[in-house]
């Protein structure tokens, strides 16, 4: 039987990675990841609530599939039995570097420049005492530098994310950190009110 094709709403999206995902790591990843999409699609004037949907469900079979001889090829699957459009499903698959698929779309594009990313600028954020606020381009550029931080975000992925997508490097970590910035709380990390909180 040919799956229903349904519309691909941020709510629906969420209760599909929520079902599949239990770590509070994962979904926070999703989070920061939908966080910086979202903020590109606004950017581009395109459709936030696809774009953010398909930036939420772009790593949601990693727990059921956490080696790369499954994820996401394996997961792509459910998502069409579950009614995701073709379209949707595929600039998931191309967010995986070993699947080879060339990103054509701009959401695409995006997708795969902001996942690396986003994780990254998540990890700097959880070892400073004021989490992503304050954080600059700089500070993350330099710790893109130092192979032992946060080992295992690809650095290569974040550089060509960026190139793909044609934005500067520095322009692209300040969007990415800005776009979290007003979920800092939901993703686990501190702010500078929490900060000066515990100061005074
Ligand atoms: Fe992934
Ligand atoms: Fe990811």
């Amino acid at each position: 039987m040919v799956p229903l094709v349904v519309e691909a709403t941020r709510e629906r999206a969420w209760e599909t990675l929520n079902r599949y995902t239990k770590s509070e790591a994962l979904l926070r990843h999703a989070l920061a990841v939908e966080a910086s999409v979202r903020a590109y699609a606004r950017k581009f004037g395109q459709d936030e609530e696809l774009w953010a949907a398909t930036a939420l469900l772009h790593d949601f079979d990693y727990e059921i599939h956490p080696t790369l001889d499954k994820h996401p090829q394996d997961g792509a699957p459910i998502l069409t039995e579950r009614g995701y459009p073709d379209w949707f499903v595929r600039a998931i698959l191309s967010h995986a570097n070993h699947l080879d698929l060339e990103r054509a779309s701009q959401l695409e594009k995006t997708l795969f420049a902001c996942d690396e990313l986003a994780g990254f600028v998540h990890a700097c954020g959880l070892v400073r005492p004021t989490g992503i606020d304050g954080l600059e381009p700089k500070s993350v550029k330099k710790k893109l530098k130092q192979p032992s931080f946060a080992a295992g975000v690809h650095r290569d992925e974040v550089y060509a994310g960026a190139e793909g997508l044609g934005i500067e490097l520095d322009d692209h970590i300040r969007n990415v950190i800005e776009s979290m910035q007003p979920i800092a709380s939901e993703l686990g990390l501190r702010t500078a009110a929490d900060a000066e909180e515990a100061n005074a």
